[in-house]
C-alpha cells in the first residue's frame, strides 16, 4: 500500500516536455548520469547535442517538481519513420509508468504527423527493456553485429497497448 501511494505521487509530479537544445545543454550532466548504470551506454555531451532532423520536435524529457530530469526519450526523423536513439528513466524511478507516459506522448506526436513507424535498437541482453517493448507491440525486424536487435512498431498500436494495460 505504502509503495502504491509513493508511486502515484511520483507519477503526478512528473511532467513531460519537449526537449529543447538550451535545456539539454544546461542539464546534460543529468542526462548522462541517468544512463550511468545502464550497460553499453557511452553517450557524452557531444552525442546528446548532435542536431538531427526532427530531434527538437520528437525528443521528450520527463521532469520532476523542481524541473529535475527523471527520464527522457531522444528521437529523430529517419526517412519517414521516427527513430528512438535513447530511452532512459532514472534508476530509482523505473517501473512507475514514466516510460509509458513518454512513449504515449511520442506516439501522439507521431499520429498527428501521420508517422507510420517508430523504430529503435536494443541490445539482446537487455531482457527487461525487450520485454517492455514487446508488450508495447514492437516487433523484431533484424539483428545487427554485436547483438543489437532492431525493432519497430506502429504508433497507434503502441498507444493502444499502453492504454489497455493502464490500471
Ligand atoms: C526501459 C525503460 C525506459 C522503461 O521505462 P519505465 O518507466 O521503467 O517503464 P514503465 O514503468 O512505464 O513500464 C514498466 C515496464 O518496464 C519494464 N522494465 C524494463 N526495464 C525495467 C527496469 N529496469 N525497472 C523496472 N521496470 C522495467 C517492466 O517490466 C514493466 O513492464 P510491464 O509494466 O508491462 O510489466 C526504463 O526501465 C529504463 O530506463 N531502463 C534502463 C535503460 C534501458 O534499458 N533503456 C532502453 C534501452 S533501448
Amino acid at each position: 500500500m505504502e509503495k502504491k501511494t509513493n508511486s502515484t505521487k511520483r507519477e503526478k509530479d512528473c511532467r513531460i516536455k519537449t526537449l529543447d537544445k538550451i535545456f539539454l545543454e544546461n542539464s546534460v550532466h543529468e542526462f548522462i548520469n541517468i544512463a550511468k548504470d545502464v550497460k553499453h551506454e557511452y553517450w557524452q555531451k557531444e552525442h546528446f547535442m548532435i542536431d538531427l532532423p526532427g530531434k527538437w520536435e520528437y525528443s521528450l524529457v520527463a521532469v520532476g517538481a523542481k524541473n529535475d530530469v527523471i527520464g527522457y526519450v531522444i528521437a529523430s526523423k529517419k526517412d519517414s519513420n521516427i527513430h528512438i536513439h535513447k530511452f532512459m528513466i532514472k534508476k530509482s524511478l523505473r517501473g512507475l509508468a514514466i516510460g509509458k507516459k513518454l512513449l504515449t506522448e511520442l506516439c501522439n506526436r507521431c499520429m498527428d504527423a501521420r508517422i507510420k513507424t517508430v523504430t529503435l535498437k536494443v541490445y539482446q541482453d537487455n531482457v527487461r527493456a525487450i520485454g517492455f517493448y514487446k508488450r508495447c507491440l514492437f516487433k523484431r525486424i533484424g539483428v545487427e553485429k554485436g547483438g543489437i536487435l532492431r525493432m519497430s512498431a506502429v504508433p497507434k498500436q503502441i498507444k493502444d497497448s499502453i492504454e489497455n494495460k493502464a490500471e
